[in-house]
């Protein structure tokens, strides 16, 4: 794909899991030229809420889909602490979870998966999502995902996610393949298949579902590194999860990454990995390869749970 600058894009860019590898840097980035839109994928910290606190102070747009590990203690304990309580109090709006944002300058509305996923094929906690958005099981929090996308503007839609949906892979460097434990095995989220397959039979676009949470070097095998831009259909999938974000070039700088998307008409037209220096330049802008998966969505049982 081709780097652009094409003044009519609109620039949308993602933040994969910081981790709390976030410089003031990085805010002078996204600050001096302000994205149309900025994405967090979530996994800012482990409940950390001065972290959040951060984030939510960027004087840019943005959205921001909250990770298993910004939930951290609350799954242990099954309950919604004080310190995820603060952090969804100061993000307010600006967390997507079930909502819906619009990029008119994109040609496109936004729409925010359930937040805190851990992948796999449980809600590890229905008493936390009950708790907090009235959702006990991956058929429901699927129909709120796909409430979502019925108030949605336009006919051309991006998904935030934490994690992946199912089906896009068993092996352990697929983009949403299990790397830990017992390695191997699709770790996508189910509700998040099941949102897309009713949303594209609303007649709605899904093109692109933005994610992370599966980060790019591998546990198995040990120091291989995972597929992150795949297309299939009309719909690209991207993980965005380099982690740590923050690297030391062959020269010594220090450099962090963002993924930069750019849009027109509800169309992606350009993928770049940008490595920002620590004055807040942009030192490199690489468009990634994007893998073409072959086939169609395999069709997720409407009939579970
Ligand atoms: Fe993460
Ligand atoms: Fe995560």
């Amino acid at each position: 794909m081709k780097s652009a600058t094409n003044s009519h894009t609109a620039d949308l860019t993602v933040v994969g899991d910081v981790h709390r590898w976030w410089r003031a840097a990085d805010s002078v980035f996204l600050e001096r030229r302000p994205p149309d839109l900025t994405l967090f994928v979530g996994d800012l910290g482990d409940e950390d809420v001065e972290m959040v606190r951060r984030v939510a102070a960027l004087a840019v747009p943005k959205v921001v889909l909250l990770g298993n590990h910004d939930a951290w203690q609350s799954f242990g304990r099954k309950v919604c602490t004080e310190n995820l309580r603060e952090s969804l109090h100061l993000l307010g709006d600006d967390h997507l979870a079930y909502s819906v944002r619009e990029v008119p300058a994109a040609g496109v509305s936004v729409i925010g998966a359930r937040p805190f996923s851990w992948g796999g094929q449980s809600l590890r906690s229905p008493e936390l999502y009950d708790e907090i958005y009235g959702i006990r099981t991956m058929r429901q929090s699927a129909a709120a995902i796909v409430d979502a996308a019925r108030h949605a503007h336009h006919r051309d839609l991006v998904i935030l996610a934490h994690n992946g949906p199912l089906g896009l892979g068993e092996a352990t460097d697929d983009i949403f393949g299990k790397d830990f434990g017992k390695p191997g095995g699709d770790w996508g989220d189910r509700d998040l298949a099941l949102a897309i397959q009713r949303i594209e039979g609303m007649g709605l676009r899904v093109q692109a579902v933005i994610a992370g949470h599966m980060h790019h070097s591998l546990l198995h095998p040990r120091g291989g590194v995972r597929r992150r831009f795949v297309r299939r259909g009309g719909t690209l999938f991207l993980n965005a999860a380099y982690v740590p974000r923050v690297r030391q070039a062959t020269n010594g700088d220090e450099l962090s990454y963002f993924l930069r998307t750019r849009w027109s008409t509800g169309q992606c037209r350009a993928i770049e990995e940008v490595w920002v220096d620590v004055h807040g330049d942009e030192r490199e802008a690489v468009a990634p390869t994007v893998v073409e998966l072959d086939g169609v969505a395999p069709v997720v049982d409407e009939t579970q749970e």
